[in-house]
């Protein structure tokens, strides 16, 4: 069942070419909806905007090495191993659900647009594909998002924010289902047409483009601290410097000459207040 490709049970009914326009229409759906989103909540004029104010309190100008290393380092941590969550719970499902996706898709395509392929491999990274973002978005819809593991709302309560996850979930869960029950022209083969429309169709309702804004807003965030203009936010001061002190005499006043690091406020406390 695992090395059998779910799309050649369709041939018959569905013209291999049908099969390949669906995929190009869900590419310019989702192109479409970037850019609609981009334009209505307009998230790259402020992006370019708030870069060039940044650029004003730059202390110095970053090369350009400097900057091909930072658009590496973006690369491999926040986006190839989802460095930016600090929790290995979120870090973990959000591994799962992003290559689980990757996978998902690129051997969808890849066994679409090679019909006459007999590979046994594509259909196992498309089976294995489908249960890495089921396995981490229903640990993430359970138990991880915020709504559930820190305001104490039901799992069963969902909103528009939701529609990415939720039609991420449908997708997967309904094409493993459609294939376990054989392929072919089915209930279940409708419903993850339906669900797979959703995700690519809502781009614009939905939380999708993150993936494409989120590495533009990394790179940017190591730019502003690595020029020195940290967008005007004061430096970390070291509360035991005489200098400091000199500047803050509320400290030693209040904390003594020898302040303890306190840390950030933000992690004294795990968010439970329900
Ligand atoms: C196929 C690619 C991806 C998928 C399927 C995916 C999936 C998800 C999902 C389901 C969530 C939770 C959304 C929610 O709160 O409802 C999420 C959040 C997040 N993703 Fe991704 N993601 C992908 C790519 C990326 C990339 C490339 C980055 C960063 C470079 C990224 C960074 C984040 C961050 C930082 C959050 C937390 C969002 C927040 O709370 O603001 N994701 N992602």
């Amino acid at each position: 069942m695992f090395t059998s490709n779910p799309f050649a049970t369709l041939s018959g009914v569905i013209s291999p070419e049908m099969m390949q326009g669906y995929i190009v229409l869900m590419v310019l759906l989702v192109m479409g909806g970037t850019i609609l989103d981009m334009i209505h909540k307009k998230s790259a004029k402020y992006f370019f905007e708030n870069a060039k104010k940044a650029q004003k309190s730059a202390k110095r100008e970053v090369s350009g090495g400097e900057k091909v290393a930072m658009a590496t380092s973006v690369l491999v941590k926040e986006v190839l191993t989802s460095g930016e969550f600090s929790n290995p719970r979120r870090r973990l499902s959000h591994l799962l659900t992003m290559w689980g996706t990757i996978l998902f898709i690129v051997t969808t395509a890849s066994m679409i647009f090679s019909p006459e392929s007999t590979s046994t491999l594509l259909p196992q990274l498309w089976h294995i594909g489908a249960l890495m973002l089921a396995v981490g978005g229903y640990w993430f819809w359970f138990a991880i998002r915020v709504d559930v593991s820190a305001e104490g709302l039901p799992w069963f309560r969902f909103e528009r924010a939701d529609l990415f996850i939720l039609s991420l979930l449908a997708t997967a869960t309904f094409a493993l289902a459609w294939s376990f029950t054989g392929g072919g022209l089915s209930v279940l083969f409708a419903l993850f047409i339906l669900s797979s429309t959703v995700l690519f169709g809502g781009v614009y309702w939905s939380k999708f483009a993150h993936m494409f804004f989120k590495p533009a807003a990394a790179f940017q965030k190591r730019v502003i601290m690595a020029d020195g203009g940290r967008e005007n936010l004061p430096p970390d001061y070291d509360l035991t410097d005489p200098e400091v002190q000199r500047k803050f005499p509320d400290v030693p006043m209040y904390m003594g000459k020898n302040p303890p690091n306190m840390g950030l406020c933000i992690k004294a406390e795990r968010a439970k207040h329900y």
